[in-house]
């Protein structure tokens, strides 16, 4: 067969009519299911261009998952009786991240046209696995045909390490889980009123102080005054930073770092305060909500502290966004500091809107002078959008409709549907306390991120969707996964799966597969009702 010949048999895939459906989640593009099935064991090489140092970190990576799950390694390059094979073709016209998966009764294909593709391959793959298989080392997979791509380019998942502080080894776990499902974007929340926790060697005070608190405050914000009398806090060194940024990189993962300001600053000011209006004194914060102590937009000291942060950052993350925050920044403090009030007379602003305007503004500049792009909650179009910011709708999708059309990149992650923080079920006193809401696995599979209101031109602006975790009154790493875990499998589908190919009732049946699969994998998630 001549090239062209393969490749068109490889993409057009007839979809017979089959009752069986694979366990993959998020839902591919298009499967069959054939008759009979291949038997994985350690007589299956798996077979690549051995050139290729990021096909061999793949199949490195798929070894390592089946020596943890089921105790056996495959040779790799080696002759042997059946093939596992990787494949890049430049010319399959299934975009970086597409991938096919062919299981015959002789062996397996992945093919794809980049090396994401083929690891996207290696996880449909391995949830295609039996989760309990008969004999521990032969693994039946089913014969079939997988033709995948992604519908959006952000799939994303956030996790405030500001409130609670995880360990490095949960970053990786939490990266792993990611990766399961195909998620390609890590939104790491690193500064919050409550601590700061990047090593930034220039201004020592944020790991020495802004780090840590004195205590915290015990039971739900608004109802309770109690503290525990505990010091808390924790931080990143640069070293643990650049593992991880590492760590994520190999597993298709693009970290974007959000350093938060104006607002959301208070553990800043407690080692810095002369970067606040009144100049403090200023305490860490102890309990949870929105302080009225922010940056000084009217000193030029509060820019030069964040552009030498920024620096920092800057040379730590290779992404093409920063996150800069900007949401929930009260202007109580700028409207009685004659610094920022002469800032507004001079720039001739009309208001604090406008003064935060000029704020992201500014820091926007800089940043593009780096060569990076910025992107912040849904505020920072109040007083006018930055020329070039991307914004993150989170107050509903009001913000992301307008921003979209002002011609803005827009994220989707309405507290509505994506907020992770919220709970599980209205029976609350059932769950383990949360910050308040209602949003069941239903209500997150049922999102869908691109609004009516928008235009198909407009509509091109949706980069994607982004699922948050806050973690206020997530304490633990056991807890983190409780809050994240069956719902992270939703939101897979939600930014992955194409509107048509979505059935939550279909979706159910794949979970109980990946229940079981979890159980294997110690996952503490949340069970069924
Ligand atoms: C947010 O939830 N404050 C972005
Ligand atoms: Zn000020």
């Amino acid at each position: 067969m001549s090239k062209f010949l393969v490749l068109f048999s490889l993409i057009f895939i007839v979809a017979r009519v089959s009752g069986q459906s694979l366990p993959i989640i998020p839902q591919p593009a298009e499967e069959h299911v054939g008759d009979g099935a291949f038997i994985l064991d350690q007589n299956t090489s798996i077979v690549f261009d051995a050139g290729n140092a990021q096909l061999a970190d793949i199949a490195a990576q798929l070894n390592e998952y089946l020596n943890k799950f089921y105790g056996f390694e495959l040779p790799v390059n080696a002759k042997t009786k059946s093939e596992l094979s990787l494949k890049l073709i430049k010319a399959l016209p299934l975009g970086d991240e597409g991938y096919l998966l062919k299981v015959d009764k002789k062996g397996i294909v992945i093919t794809a046209k980049a090396p994401v593709g083929i690891f996207y391959g290696t996880q449909s793959l391995q949830q295609m696995l039996p989760v309990s298989p008969t004999e521990p080392k032969q693994l039946s997979l089913p014969v079939a045909d997988i033709k995948d791509q992604p519908r959006f380019v952000w799939r994303g998942l956030h996790l405030d390490v500001g409130r609670h502080f995880f360990p490095v080894s949960f970053i990786k776990k939490y990266l792993d889980y990611m990766a399961m499902y195909k998620l390609n974007t890590f939104h790491w929340h690193l500064t919050e009123d409550q601590g700061w926790r990047i090593e930034i060697k220039k201004y020592p005070g944020l790991t020495d102080i802004s780090s840590w608190r004195n205590e915290t405050l015990v039971g739900h914000a608004g109802k309770s005054d109690k503290y525990d009398g505990i010091g808390y806090g924790g931080f990143y060194t640069q070293s643990q930073v650049k593992e991880i940024v590492q760590y994520a990189a190999d597993k298709y993962i693009t970290v974007i770092p959000e350093i938060e300001m104006p607002g959301h600053s208070l553990a800043v000011l407690a080692a810095y305060p002369e970067l606040g209006c009144t100049g403090g004194p200023y305490k860490v914060g102890q309990t949870w909500g929105v302080f009225k102590d922010v940056y000084c937009a009217g000193k030029e000291e509060t820019f030069t502290f964040l552009e030498n942060v920024l620096d920092e950052v800057c040379e730590l993350f290779p992404s093409k966004y920063i996150h800069i925050g900007g949401d929930e920044c009260p202007k109580d403090r700028w409207k009685e500091c004659p610094l920022c009030q002469k800032r507004m007379k001079d720039e001739g602003l009309a208001d604090e809107h406008e003064l935060q305007s000029y704020f992201i503004k500014r820091i926007e500049k800089y940043l593009n002078s780096k060569g990076r792009q910025i992107i912040g909650w849904d505020e920072i179009l109040e007083g006018g959008l930055a020329p070039g910011a991307s914004v993150m709708s989170w107050r509903g999708i009001k913000g992301g409709i307008e921003a979209a059309k002002q011609k803005h990149n827009v994220v989707m992650t309405p507290g509505s549907h994506l907020y992770f923080d919220h709970y599980q079920s209205k029976d609350t006193e059932k769950e383990p306390l949360a910050i308040g809401g209602y949003l069941p696995l239903s209500q997150v599979y049922s999102y869908e991120p691109v609004p009516e209101e928008l235009s198909a031109d407009e509509q091109h602006f949706i980069l994607g969707a982004q699922a948050n975790v806050w973690t206020e009154y997530i304490p633990s790493t056991m807890q983190a996964e409780y809050m994240l875990f069956p719902r992270v499998c939703a939101l897979s589908e939600v930014v992955w799966t194409t509107k048509d190919k979505k059935d939550f009732a279909d979706f159910e049946k794949r979970m109980d597969t990946e229940y079981q699969r979890l159980d294997k994998f110690g996952v503490n998630y949340r069970k069924k009702d």
